[in-house]
């Protein structure tokens, strides 16, 4: 591998399996996260949420409430501090008596102990005017639109070349349609945050993805300066796009903090977070592609239709990836939206992949078999030499490579038979994977100190993927010494600006800032004489990253994904036996949370394949999987050996470490290569997810 940027000093630490820092901190239990701030004087609060779907709230009664040992208040649109409109609906909580979809928060009550909150909450009386609503999602429903954009700022609709005309007269055509259903990031942790005016300073410890954010929405929300407000997050437990952004509860907590003078904790249920802090909105999928004889494309055509709330757009860009993978003259990638009385649908681990890469990677599975192809050589076939929709040349791709030796290293024949094992019916499939390179402005600043150790400061958040320890490794190397004389402070306003950890973009954007603090720093301690003062040296930087639309190349991380699945032919039941993973993803920063990346997606895109979706009921307008015992993400006993690897690469045209981002493409693809070997095994092609007995019996 070429050397790294950080040329001319040793640079051992990049890439090494450096172990977490906080490790010892979580299993001991002493990491303390959002809910575990036990300032003096703490209450806690828990919220009411709303029984109907659509409509307003005619009254509140707290009166039963208030009258309980240990309530403090009860929170109502008519007695809440007022807030600035937020630039976000979903943040617009108890300012007025409209409700805009079930689970909704009507009231909020505060107590001494989360007991008293919670009894209190179910002894608030709430009258509603409920109006009719809307919650199911048809791709002939009457109010669906062509939204201009989907997320991402990507072009709603593209065309190139007169696909519908040459699908038609191709030789072999594959006209297919899939279901994703509604899915539910349910982090570890839920979501929690604790706040506390202190005289004109209000402090927040929340649990998010980024708080450089949460500050700025708290200080607009609440009239303050920015600089008045402190927000930490230390230690995360998890997010997968769902702590993105401020959700609900920092705004409740800091609306009963401001309305009671104390310090307030709010920690969400979890059976609350399906209906207040965003899913993976569902999706329908028509893919046409047709081929000559010899498997090459002729014409690529993804259409998607998905749900989004009435108060907020939000259009998951699930046919995007159709416009990276595979070179074809003829494309249409199109979304199109329904406005229902849902909530806001929001993030979750690789939105718009996820679901567009089942649905396209099933379908290309689906034309192997018109064909009679193996699907390695169809998407080999395929190829493209640049980026089939902007033409733009891919700073890396590698996607052959990662198939080739994913082939390999996972066993896959090109004459692979089904086989059968008792009740068992057992199959291989594949399918490829692909992320964007997302890289934003970040800061940093690092200290040298006498005593021959650095710290190096940065509002990066570290959600449990290991960025503490990853950024020590880039610093170390940048600074030329060893890693165990490097500290990193993260998880808190009060240092630095930095990004969120969102959009697999976290390590490449903070990572470019760490790495040109630490070389400055270098720079000024190569030409320092004499020792250096009690309070050290310290250098910064001021990172642009580089957007998207800037860069003369396609960015974007590959990988391919192989499944063996077992289906009883009894029960339905499918298991996954093995799954492995090939990642071309840049310079890989550390070999051991890495592989904790990928092998996480993998397992969340097994989840996806067999046992996660949520419905939307008609009957009371929210969903009916609310828990972990109605909305199964795989236990141990589900995931099976899961290996991942990486080619090695490194991408010059993206950041002075040569890394891409890792933490979202193992979800992306996981699902297809599940389905194609669900159908491999049993001759019978499933196109709705999850693959529940029910369905595939
Ligand atoms: Mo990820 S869905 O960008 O946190």
């Amino acid at each position: 591998m070429a050397a790294p940027t950080v040329a001319a000093r040793a640079h051992t630490a990049v890439g090494a399996p450096a172990e977490r820092r906080e490790g010892r901190e979580k299993v001991t239990g002493r990491a303390r996260y959002a809910a575990e701030h036990e300032l003096p004087g703490r209450a806690h609060a828990w919220p009411v949420t709303a029984t109907i779907a659509r409509g307003r709230v005619r009254s509140v009664d707290a009166a039963a409430a208030l009258a309980l040992p240990g309530v403090l208040a009860v929170l109502t649109h008519e007695n809440a501090p007022r807030l600035a409109e937020p630039d976000d609906p979903m943040l617009r909580v108890l300012q007025d008596d409209r409700v805009p979809s079930r689970g909704a928060f009507v009231a909020l009550v505060v107590a001494e102990t989360p007991e008293a909150a919670r009894s209190g909450a179910e002894e608030v009386r709430v009258a509603y005017d409920a109006e009719a609503y809307d919650v199911t999602l048809r791709a002939d429903h009457p109010d669906r639109y062509e939204p201009e954009q989907a997320n991402g700022g990507h072009p709603g609709r593209r065309e190139q070349g007169d696909p519908e005309n040459v699908f038609a007269e191709s030789t072999v055509r594959v006209d297919t349609a899939y279901r994703v259903p509604p899915l539910h990031n349910h982090p570890m942790e839920p979501h929690a945050s604790t706040a506390h005016f202190e005289g004109d300073r209000l402090l927040v410890h929340t649990s998010s993805q980024g708080t450089t954010v949460v500050r700025a929405t708290l200080a607009a929300l609440f009239g303050m300066a920015e600089d008045a407000i402190t927000v930490t997050a230390r230690h995360v437990g998890g997010g997968f796009g769902s702590k993105g952004t401020p959700r609900p509860d920092v705004v409740l907590a800091a609306l009963a903090a401001r309305h009671t003078g104390r310090p307030v904790t709010l920690a969400l249920h979890r059976r609350m977070l399906p209906s207040v802090v965003g899913h993976r909105a569902p999706t329908l999928h028509r893919v046409r592609l047709g081929a000559g004889a010899d498997g090459r494309l002729t014409s690529v055509l993804h259409e998607v239709t998905t749900h989004t709330s009435r108060i907020r757009e939000f259009v998951e860009q699930a046919a995007v990836p159709a416009r990276v993978m595979y070179a074809a003259p003829h494309r249409l990638t199109v979304h199109r939206a329904v406005p229902l009385d849902v909530p806001i649908p929001s993030w979750m681990r690789a939105p718009g992949e996820a679901p567009g890469m089942y649905a396209l990677e099933s379908a290309m599975d689906e034309l192997a078999d018109e064909l009679g192809m193996d699907p390695i050589e169809l998407r080999v076939a395929n190829e493209p030499d640049a980026e089939p929709d902007s033409g733009k040349p891919f700073s890396s791709r590698h996607l052959v490579d990662c198939l080739r030796e994913g082939a390999h290293r996972f066993g896959w024949s090109r004459d692979r038979d089904r086989t059968r094992e008792g009740p068992w019916l057992v199959g291989q499939g594949v399918a490829a994977a692909t992320y964007p390179v997302l890289v934003g402005p970040s800061t940093a600043s690092a200290q040298a100190l006498p005593d021959g150790t650095f710290t190096v400061r940065l509002n990066a958040t570290d959600i449990g993927t290991g960025a503490r320890t990853v950024l020590a490794q880039v610093a170390a190397d940048a600074l030329g010494v060893p890693l165990d004389r490097v500290r990193t402070e993260v998880g808190s306003t009060e240092l630095p600006p930095a990004p969120l950890a969102g959009g697999s973009s976290g390590s490449s954007s903070w990572g470019w800032s760490v790495h040109g603090a630490c070389t400055r720093l270098a720079a000024a301690l190569a030409v320092h004489a004499g020792p250096l003062p009690p309070e050290g040296l310290t250098a910064h930087a001021d990172t642009t990253g580089r957007a998207d639309a800037e860069s003369p190349y396609a960015r974007h991380a590959f990988g391919a994904h192989f499944a063996e699945v077992a289906v009883d032919t009894v029960t339905g039941e499918t298991r996954v036996r093995r799954l492995l993973g090939m990642y071309a993803a840049g310079r890989i920063l550390n070999a051991r949370t890495a592989r904790s990346q990928f092998i996480g997606g993998m397992t969340m895109g097994l989840g996806m394949a067999l046992t996660e979706g949520s419905t939307l009921d008609p009957a009371f307008g929210d969903f009916a999987e609310c828990d972990l015992a109605m909305y199964h993400v795989p236990a141990h006993a589900d995931v099976p050996d899961i290996e991942a690897h990486w080619i090695d690469e490194e991408d010059p045209h993206v950041n002075p470490m040569g890394s891409k981002g890792i933490g979202e493409i193992g979800i992306v693809g996981t699902a297809a290569a599940i389905g194609n070997a669900v159908h491999h095994a049993t001759g019978v092609r499933f196109r709705e997810l999850p693959l529940t007995p029910d369905r595939v019996w």
